[in-house]
């Protein structure tokens, strides 16, 4: 009996940190996987206001684990890991999209690049932009981008002379027609 009431607290506990944690994300874990089976960004960017609210229950719930279970037991490190790594996945996506986590070696072998600024509306979470930058990346000429989901906006970096404005403008209407993009600065950036 004992055992097993002690069994479900243990499930719960877990479960709890994901539930909220996921929460905390907004849309961010669920929309990388939806991305990775090709699904549209999906509405879940409804949760992002609300994303204080989520985070104080996860604060709470690691508070709860943290009194109930010790700071050292096996329990409250890996509710911490889920809470943490959940809640804290947006920022970590940002990043990545801003491109501070991906290497630039490539880039430094090419002497001019050619850089467009796209301003993008539509985009409603970091998940979503995820979603741009992994289509723009795979275009042969481009060298890298940049998609920023705070001002609806993305920096692009190609090998000079192989596509135009409509070109990109395009491709981000590609991945969902509800984003309008366009074009609002272009120039060649030389290395010398
Ligand atoms: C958006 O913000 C980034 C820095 O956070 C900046 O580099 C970029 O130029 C901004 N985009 C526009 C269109 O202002």
């Amino acid at each position: 009996m004992q055992h097993k009431s002690s069994l479900l607290s243990d499930k719960s506990s877990y479960i709890w940190a994901i539930i909220t944690g996921l929460l905390s994300s907004s849309c961010c874990i669920i929309q990388l996987v939806l991305n990775i089976f090709s699904i549209g960004c999906a509405g879940f960017s409804i949760l992002t206001p609300y994303r204080p609210i989520f985070l104080s229950f996860t604060t709470i719930l690691i508070l709860y684990t943290i009194t109930k279970y010790g700071l050292k037991s096996k329990r409250t490190l890996i509710i911490l890991l889920i809470s943490l790594s959940l809640s804290s996945s947006p920022e970590l996506i940002s990043l990545y999209n801003q491109g501070r986590i991906t290497s630039n070696s490539e880039k430094s072998l090419i002497k001019e690049i050619e850089i467009f600024v796209v301003q993008i509306e539509g985009i409603s979470c970091e998940g979503c932009a995820n979603r741009i930058k992994t289509q723009i990346d795979s275009k042969p000429f481009v060298i890298d981008s940049k998609v920023y989901f705070n001002n609806q906006s993305a920096i692009v970096s190609v090998i000079p002379g192989n596509y135009k404005s409509i070109d990109i403008e395009t491709w981000v209407k590609m991945v969902d027609f509800k984003y309008e993009a366009k074009v609002i600065q272009q120039y060649i950036e030389s290395k010398y």
